[in-house]
């Protein structure tokens, strides 16, 4: 596992998220002020989920409106049947640093 540098901590304003380009991409969310990254390809298809509808602790794929935990990345509705990988977040500084792996 490595700290990347995601992304400025004002980059992502609360109730949003941003695509980090890594491989596999990631999307880090804003939930209240607090920072969590996850996969962010959808496990029903190939959507990115920083381009869902985040509401609250929750983001709605914009393709076919599954639902996961940000916080978990715990599958909520169907039609995705299996969960986001997560990822530890940390902020430095003005930094949002994500452990990903090598
Ligand atoms: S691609 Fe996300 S629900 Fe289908």
């Amino acid at each position: 596992m490595a700290w990347l540098r995601a992304c400025g901590r004002d980059e992502i304003d609360d109730g949003e998220a941003a695509r980090i380009e890594t491989d596999p991409p990631v999307a880090v969310f804003n939930v209240d002020g607090e920072f969590y990254a996850t996969a962010d390809t959808c496990t029903h298809d190939e959507s990115s989920l920083a381009d869902g509808y985040v509401d609250g602790d929750r983001v709605e794929c914009p393709w076919h409106f599954a639902k996961f935990c940000i916080r978990t990345g715990a599958v909520l509705s169907l039609p995705a049947t299996a969960g986001l990988t997560t990822y530890p977040v940390k902020v430095a500084g003005d930094d949002i640093m994500v452990d990903m792996p090598d």
